[in-house]
């Protein structure tokens, strides 16, 4: 959610803070704030809104040091204002702190505080930090071991970094369910959030894991457990480059996303189809087939965009391998005590690898000895690191709030995953044969459903100022409706409803009048005469209809007011395509409205806040 990025060298760290707070800006934006340490002295500047607000402010006063820290904030406790914002100081100003993360218990921990003479300024649980290690400062312990005591005594998650005026040649790390990487550079070092704030400076990384400090300098570091046992931690090298967290001559992250869906689709099946044997390869369930082919049920658990990918995926787990498969939301999923045994097999799909609920439903699953599996995007985030197995989906980063890409990858992952265990049960050679081609004939395909961008642009031009929209489909397309519909108010905050289109007639139909839109996502499949008679009701009672058709589909230009036709492909591939229509028609909606689409109101990219 909010962002952290700090650096420890010879150069001047503001411009580095800076730019890597513009890269975190989209896990959370309603405020930032910088501090840096210079000749004993610490410095703060916060501003409430965008980061170049910041940077303005910053540039005029001519800050300047080689050591500091930023963060970039998405609120939890107390408004977005200027106080509120991070870093928080303890009284005497001679500590700092910034933190993503809740702190649970933090009214309990106020309270003793300021029974021992502390005054809190902000509304937040971060201040407490601030004041808690402060009081094991006063007890004569060093930074680190203060910082470690203080951590000992607080429930809930963080990701911390702390800079102490006393010790001027650290910077103090810490993570509990919040990530938190150490850049190393040559002779400098940096601390983030995530990797892309840093990529800028270096390739290689340290992943903190949960329960573990470290103290950063300029030339090395020292990592421990909070308890204070020492630990060695290897540098890994990542491979992502800076060009692909750029814009790359697009407006917006968004419209490069979904733009660049033909290539993270073939990223997602490149060196995984055997064309001659129409067998997948996942190297990452390498070992698992067997034990996955015998389980008895599967429950795949996630959020938001992830959950309808979730849903996609059960209709195929049902119908190729006759498994039954249950998807539930991970936050509901962890408070229920779900009944989940080592005969199940539990699928985690998560964009970011840090979403909060999906992380604890997957130690839920785990600690009831389920086989845990991760499909994520982000190499080396949480949820990837603590499943047993898993398959990335490789879409690249994706740094639009609103999901597009990481969708039509973790629909793909599914699919390879479920083509993987049919041809070890049924499927034919010949079956597997053609759904390889299916696959490589993708890209291709969702190219020419992006040819059409203006075509859908005009249609935006009549919705722009619609207040309600319904999205209906059936089977496989019934999630993407609910995406569809996601996916329009999250950027637009249009309201929108996704059913599948015969529930329509179960209470919602009261809603059409000749004000509502209604898309219909109706390609020619098994439920295509079915959905036609929902699409009649729709146009009975004068609702208008945007259309996803099927390529030579031409009787339903009757029915419709608007059709936008999507080439054909498998059942099972064809939510890859149905959904690419609605991005780009939620994102000209958007864009006509006048709205910032890559970071809409109120939400952030990687929720790790439960
Ligand atoms: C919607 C969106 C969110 C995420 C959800 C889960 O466009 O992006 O609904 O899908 O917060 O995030 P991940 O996949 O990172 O676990």
């Amino acid at each position: 959610m909010c962002g952290i990025v700090g650096y420890i060298g010879s150069n001047n760290c503001v411009p580095v803070i800076i730019e890597g707070l513009k890269r975190l800006e989209y896990r959370g934006y309603d405020s930032s704030g910088i501090g840096v340490l210079d000749h004993s002295k610490l410095t703060v500047i916060k501003r409430k809104g965008k980061v170049s607000l910041l940077q303005e402010i910053v540039e005029k006063d001519g800050m300047t040091s080689n050591l500091g820290i930023g963060h970039t904030r998405w609120a939890t406790h107390g408004e977005p204002n200027e106080i509120n914002a991070h870093p928080h100081f303890n009284s005497e100003n001679s500590l700092i702190v910034i933190h993503n993360g809740i702190i649970e218990n933090y009214r309990t921990l106020k309270t003793g505080l300021e029974k021992l003479g502390y005054e809190f300024l902000s509304k937040t649980d971060t201040e407490v930090l601030a004041h808690l290690i402060d009081s094991f400062l006063k007890r004569g312990h060093n930074l680190s071991k203060s910082v470690r005591f203080a951590l000992n005594e607080v429930d809930g998650t963080y990701g911390i970094a702390v800079l102490y005026a006393k010790e001027p040649d650290k910077i103090v790390v810490a993570r509990k369910g919040s990530p938190l990487l150490l850049g190393i550079g040559n002779g400098e070092n940096f601390i983030a959030s995530d990797v892309s704030a840093i990529i800028a400076h270096t390739n290689n990384v340290v992943y903190l894991e949960d329960g573990e400090i470290a103290e950063v300098y300029t030339d090395r570091f020292v990592t421990k457990t909070i308890a204070g046992m020492p630990i060695d931690k290897f540098v890994e090298e990542v491979s992502m480059t800076l060009e692909e967290i750029d814009k790359g001559g697009y407006p917006t992250f968004m419209l490069k996303e979904i733009m660049e869906q033909p290539e993270s689709v073939l990223n997602s099946i490149r060196g995984r189809l055997l064309e001659e044997t129409g067998d997948i390869k996942l190297g990452g369930l390498t070992g698992f087939e067997d034990r996955l082919s015998k389980v008895k049920r599967f429950i795949i658990t996630a959020c938001g965009t992830s959950w309808h990918s979730a849903l996609v995926g059960k209709y195929m787990f049902e119908q190729y391998l006759r498994i039954p498969t249950e998807v539930e939301y991970a936050s509901e999923f962890r408070y229920r005590d779900p009944i989940v045994s080592s005969d199940d097999a539990v699928f985690f799909i998560s964009q970011s690898g840090e979403t909060a609920d999906t992380l604890a439903a997957m130690r839920e699953a785990r600690s009831k000895g389920a086989l845990c599996l991760g499909i994520c995007n982000v190499v080396g985030s949480t949820i990837a690191r603590e499943s047993d197995a898993g398959v990335y989906i490789h879409a690249g980063p994706e740094i639009g709030v609103a999901s597009t890409k990481a969708f039509t990858s973790q629909l793909i992952v599914l699919a390879l995953i479920t083509v993987l265990l049919a041809r070890r049960k049924n499927m034919s050679l010949e079956e597997g044969r053609a759904l390889v081609k299916e696959f490589n004939s993708l890209p291709q395909r969702i190219q020419e459903i992006l040819d059409k961008n203006s075509e859908i642009e005009e249609i935006a031009n009549h919705y722009k100022d619609a207040a309600n929209f319904l999205y209906l489909g059936r089977g496989y397309n019934f999630p993407v409706a609910l995406e569809g519909a996601l996916k329009l108010k999250e950027i637009s905050y249009i309201h929108a409803e996704g059913y599948p289109a015969a529930e329509m007639k179960h209470g919602p139909i009261a809603l059409v009048d000749e004000n509502m839109p209604v898309v219909f996502i109706a390609p020619k499949d098994s439920t295509y005469e079915k959905i036609v008679s929902n699409i009649e009701e729709i146009k009975a009672r004068k609702g208008k209809t945007i259309i996803i058709a099927s390529d030579e589909d031409y009787d339903i230009e009757k029915l419709a007011d608007h059709v936008i036709r999507v080439p054909k492909t498998a059942s099972i591939l064809m939510p890859v395509l149905t959904v690419i229509p609605l991005q780009l028609l939620a994102y000209h909606i958007a864009m006509k409205k006048g709205l910032n689409v890559d970071q809409p109101r109120n939400l952030a990219k990687s929720v790790t806040v439960e």
